[in-house]
Parts: structure tokens; sequence; C-alpha cells
């Protein structure tokens, strides 16, 4: 693939900066492409651009519904090109890339769906009294423009999260994608606008967080800042947006419970895939496997085959489960924290060292104390830690002594056992015989506590980016 400049679309006008960032492979540094920095002007008139596409009003539930699906389709057509720019810049090995992809056709088609029969209540006047004789009904109109602020581990899927949605509530978009992995976004963006979506209904200002992200969000023109990413930059997000709707999407320290009855072998299959696709860089990666006590020894040495057998490499090979992680800083980080658990007495039964291209090898460690990073902060690295528990309560107790409560995973064939852990985990979300690390694109999606504020997902997303209008209409001479 030819690194090429991307010059970014703004108010229908494609613009270069000065300055241009470099979007290199975290594989082998090798150059993917170039986007502008984008700054305050920029954002500016992006802004601009999505205030004056608002105030035409110009584009109809059935067009946005059409533009979505053919943009779906335009998607399914290339998906081999745009999972292997995904894999490009993000890092992510192919087969993940791919499903990433044919994720996205998921949430643009549920996105096409919502444009086409959102609509409000027909209000039950009649019941009062005093409203009896009224006619009353709601319907959900735009909130106003959206700024949308997306990660690097999904940068197609993600964006399409928030901009799909977007669409079909009938609000225009500036967009500020991650300054690691922007590609994927100006290619989605590009199909959307090939497909018919006229250009200034939607922005993209790439740059970073300080230069681009934060006069976004300062920006008089958002109603709604929607964000996927770290604690401390939503919080941050949150502050600076007072009088703005705010969505946070955030992190998490994703566990599995493994009670008793459970299939040994078929957890350790799902383990294995949720704790490592994309080397752990997801929100609900696999991160704490709670294990009944009487099934923990044979569960770790089975994990610890299965992980030792993950394949690591380039994540353009066929072949590679796991690639490098993003930035050589995180793999640091990861690195880091392996080393503070084992000081303080953890065993790193498997992988934790170095692999092919600097990458960490997948690692199973065992014994962490509960205020290791390893466990308490979300590592969005290869590891699992593996954790003994007596008892259902003392299961429970365990996921839930978290500051984050994205989703768990539970494994049992009783359901006694499942509907008293649905009544008690704090969780935006509970797996029941999977790893946390599920998701489809049309469930409400977030979480409890650090994890997050609200739901994604078309149907949950397009409320939040809808406000309710109400009529209620008094007879003429009545
Ligand atoms: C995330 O990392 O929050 C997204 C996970 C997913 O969509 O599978």
């Amino acid at each position: 693939m030819a690194a090429e400049d991307h010059k970014v679309v703004i108010a229908g006008v494609p613009v270069a900066t000065e300055v241009w960032d470099e979007v290199r492979s975290p594989w082998d540094g090798s150059l993917v492409g170039r986007v502008p920095r984008c700054g305050p002007d920029e954002v500016e008139a992006a802004c601009a651009g999505a205030a004056a596409a608002l105030a035409r009003g110009d584009l109809p539930a059935w067009r946005r519904a059409e533009v979505l699906d053919a943009a779906a389709v335009l998607l399914a057509e290339r998906t081999e090109e745009v999972a292997r720019l995904v894999a490009a810049e993000a890092g992510k090995p192919l087969r993940d890339a791919r499903g990433e992809v044919a994720r996205c056709l998921d949430t643009l088609r549920y996105s096409a769906v919502e444009a086409r029969t959102l609509s409000g209540d027909l209000l039950p006047l009649e019941g009062s009294r005093s409203a009896a004789g009224r006619l009353g009904f709601s319907k959900r109109v735009p909130l106003g423009v959206v700024a949308a602020i997306t990660p690097f581990n999904f940068p197609l899927n993600l964006v399409a999260h928030k901009v799909g949605p977007a669409i079909a509530a009938g609000c225009p978009v500036v967009l500020k994608p991650a300054e690691q992995a922007p590609l994927s976004a100006l290619a989605l963006v590009g199909l959307l606008v090939e497909a018919g979506l006229p250009a200034d209904w939607i922005s993209v200002v790439t740059g970073d967080g300080p230069g681009a992200g934060v006069p976004l969000v300062a920006h008089p023109v958002p109603a709604m800042v929607s964000f996927t990413g770290s604690v401390p930059a939503g919080k941050a997000i949150a502050a600076a947006a007072p009088d703005k709707k705010v969505a946070l999407e955030l992190g998490s320290t994703s566990p599995v419970i493994v009670e008793p009855d459970a299939d040994v072998a078929f957890v350790v299959e799902r383990i294995r895939q949720g704790g490592f696709s994309y080397a752990g860089q997801s929100c609900i990666s696999t991160q704490r496997v709670l294990v009944h006590e009487s099934v923990r020894d044979e569960l770790t040495s089975a994990l610890v085959e299965a992980v030792g057998s993950l394949v690591v490499g380039d994540p353009l090979d066929e072949a590679t489960e796991v690639g490098p992680l993003i930035s050589a800083e995180e793999t640091e980080r990861v690195r880091t924290w392996l080393a503070e658990a084992a000081d303080a007495g953890a065993r790193v039964l498997v992988g934790g060292g170095e692999g092919p291209g600097g990458a960490i090898t997948p690692a199973v460690v065992v014994d962490v104390p509960p205020d290791a990073s390893l466990q308490r902060r979300e590592v969005f690295g290869p590891v699992v830690t593996v954790t003994g528990y007596a008892d259902l309560d003392e299961a429970i107790a365990l996921a839930n002594d978290s500051d984050f409560g994205l989703h768990c995973g539970l494994f049992t064939r009783d359901l006694d056992t499942v509907l008293a852990a649905f009544e008690a985990l704090d969780f935006g979300g509970v797996i029941v015989n999977d790893v946390p690390t599920f998701r489809a694109d049309q469930q409400p999606y977030g979480g409890t506590k650090d994890s997050g504020i609200t739901r994604e997902g078309p149907a949950y997303t397009v409320r939040e980016m809808t406000a309710l209008r109400t009529a209620v209409i008094r007879g003429v001479g009545t």
C-alpha cells in the first residue's frame, strides 16, 4: 500500500495544513500515510459548516437511511482494502480487521433502520382529568451538531457507532479520529460522501487532543460530545463541556467468572480469544479470570498451554493472532506493570517476554495481589490474571471490586446462578457462557462507574442524539 497524503474535507472543502502528521505502522514503523495537523482554525471552519448544514435541514430521514445503506454496500465491496488499512495503521491482525469491517456493516445497517423508524410517542392525555380532550404527541428532533472523538482500537467501527446514529438522528458531525489511526475514519467518511451524504454534513479534523480535540469540545456549536477513550480524557471532556450533552464510553478491567460446572476446554478456547485478540486492546478484553477453586488448576494449566500457542507477528500476515501494541510507550507501560506485579509476588506462567518485532508475548499471571495495576487498572495489553474463589458470593465480590463496570463474563450451566449473578453484578452487560469480550453492535453497550455514563448501539445512540419535542393540541372552540 503506497503511503499517501490525505487531505481532510472540512465543510465540503478539501483542506491541507502546513504541518502534516505521519501515521506509522505500530509493527515496523513504516509510513502508512500523512494527515493534516488541524487546530482551532480548522475546528472553527468545521463547526461553522456543520451549523450551516443543520440550519438547512435539507436531508429527510428516508434520504439519510438511503445514504447509510448505500455506504454499507460500498464498504462491503471494499472490505479487503479497508481491512488492510485498519491492519496497517492500527496494527490489528488482518483476521480481526476483517471482523471489524463486518461489524461496521452491521452498525451502518442498524443506523439506517433507526433513520427509518425513529419516532416519538402518542401521549395518553385522556388519562388525566385536566388534560382530557387534548391530543398529545412527541417526536424526536436532532439535538444539534455532534462532536465525535474516537479511539485507535476500533478505528472504523467505533467511528461508525457515532457517525451512523448521528446521521440517522439528523445531526451533522465534526469528527476527531484517533491521531494514531485516522485513515480508516477518513476512508469511512469518504464512503458516506460517495454514498450521497452532503460533504458539509461531516467534517474531519485530524490532529492531536490539545490541538484539535480541546478546541472542538470547547466550541459553542456542538450540542453534544460523544467520546470513547481513556478515563482521564473522558473526565476532562465532561468538565470542559458543562453545557453540552456528553456521552462517555471509557475503560474496564473486564472479569470472567468460571463456575465449577463450566466446560473448561471451551472456556479456555474463549479466553484465548477474548484476552488476546488485538493484543488485549479492547475495553472489554478479558483481563481478570476468576475461577472456582475446584477447577482452578485444570483451567490454569490448559490456559497456559493454549496461550503459549498463540501466533505473534506481523498484523498483515494471515497467520498472526497477536500483533504489537499501538506504540512503544504502551509496550513499556505493560512491561512495567508486569514487573511491578512480579515484584509483589505474582508469577508469570507463560509469556510476558519479547516476541517478534518487540511485541509482548501473551501472558498468563497468577498470585497477583488485588491492588496490583494488573488487577485494578485497565491493562490494554496481552495479559490475563487468574484468581481463585471459594463460592459465587466471593466471585461476585471480586468482580465488583473495581472502579469499572463494563462487561462481565460468566460460565455456568445453572440458571439460578445466572439469575443471581445478573442481579448482583454491577456491570453494563453480563455475558453468559462467553467472555466479556463479546459485543453485538445492536445491543446497548456501556458501563457503570468509571466505565462511562451512556449506552451505545444505534437504537440507543439515536435517542441520546435527539430530544423529545411535545405537542399538546387543544381542539379549537373546546
Ligand atoms: C471498545 O473497546 O470499547 C469497543 C469494543 C468493541 O466494540 O468490541
